[in-house]
């Protein structure tokens, strides 16, 4: 029997009393690796930001099972301490704030890890990875390219090491420098055991990456799952051609 990290039934979502999501259904095995992809505007950051718990993201009908725990009414930070960790599309910039400190403060209030150990562990990861350094001591997004914002959210996926790990683009806006490097964390996670659910808006991230499944999502509805020959389908073809293997 396939052990479920998400289950997502039969998922509603409004935004601004607009309807987003039309009954998405979704199950992601332990330990998998799933990639959504979709045209722009199809729902793919409103099912992220759903996952999290956005409060502006109304969930009318449906709900999402995490290991088990019904977790659709949950607050976003209950549903972080479980071991989701998702990683926005666009993240924000805070003057005044420390990488260094920020990365901390993050491994203390979900993991209980004290200061010294923290910064143990963010020193050996940057390292591991390969990152700058100097980027610790900068402050949290404040003029950082596409590329180092995304390597930025891949560094504290890493120090987190979520259960879950939702990615919404972590390959839009960056070159092929870093897009190597950030390919490499999701592979380095998902050896160890992390499930990832990556979504995308191009097939050249999954050069990199050898997903499970692969699902399309279009205007709010899955509309396709399988496996990695649907990339090389819309990549030859757009997601126009999905209408046909559909029906
Ligand atoms: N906060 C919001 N306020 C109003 N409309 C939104 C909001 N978030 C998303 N939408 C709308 O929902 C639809 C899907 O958007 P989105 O989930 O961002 O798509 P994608 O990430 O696939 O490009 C779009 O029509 C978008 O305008
Ligand atoms: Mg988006």
């Amino acid at each position: 029997m396939v052990m479920y990290m998400l289950i997502i039934e039969n998922l509603k979502v409004k935004v601004e009393d607009k309807d987003i999501l039309k009954r998405v259904n979704l199950k992601v095995g332990d330990g998998e690796l799933h990639v959504i992809m979709g045209p722009n505007g199809s729902g793919k950051s409103t099912l992220a930001l759903t996952i999290a718990g956005h409060p502006k993201y109304n969930i009318v009908e449906g709900r999402m099972i995490f290991e088990g725990e019904d977790i659709t009414s949950l607050k976003p930070e209950e549903r972080a301490k479980r071991g989701i960790f998702i990683s926005f599309q666009h993240p924000v910039e805070i003057e005044g704030v420390k990488i260094l400190l920020f990365l901390q403060r993050v491994l203390k209030n979900l993991k209980g890890i004290d200061e010294v150990k923290a910064y143990e562990l963010i020193f050996g990861a940057i390292k591991e990875l390969g990152i700058d350094e100097s980027m610790l001591q900068r402050q949290l997004n404040v003029g950082f390219s596409g590329g180092e914002r995304k390597k930025l959210e891949m560094l504290q996926a890493y120090l987190v090491k979520p259960k879950l790990l939702i990615l919404d683009e972590p390959d839009s806006g960056v070159d092929v420098d870093s897009l190597k490097v950030i390919a490499g964390i999701i592979n380095r996670l998902h050896k160890k055991g992390t499930s990832i659910l990556l979504i995308t808006h191009y097939g050249r991230i999954l050069e990199y990456l050898k997903p499970q499944v692969v699902h399309v999502i279009k205007e709010g509805k899955l509309v396709a799952s399988g496996g990695i020959e649907l990339v090389n389908l819309i990549e030859e073809r757009g997601f126009s051609a999905l209408e046909e293997v559909v029906s």
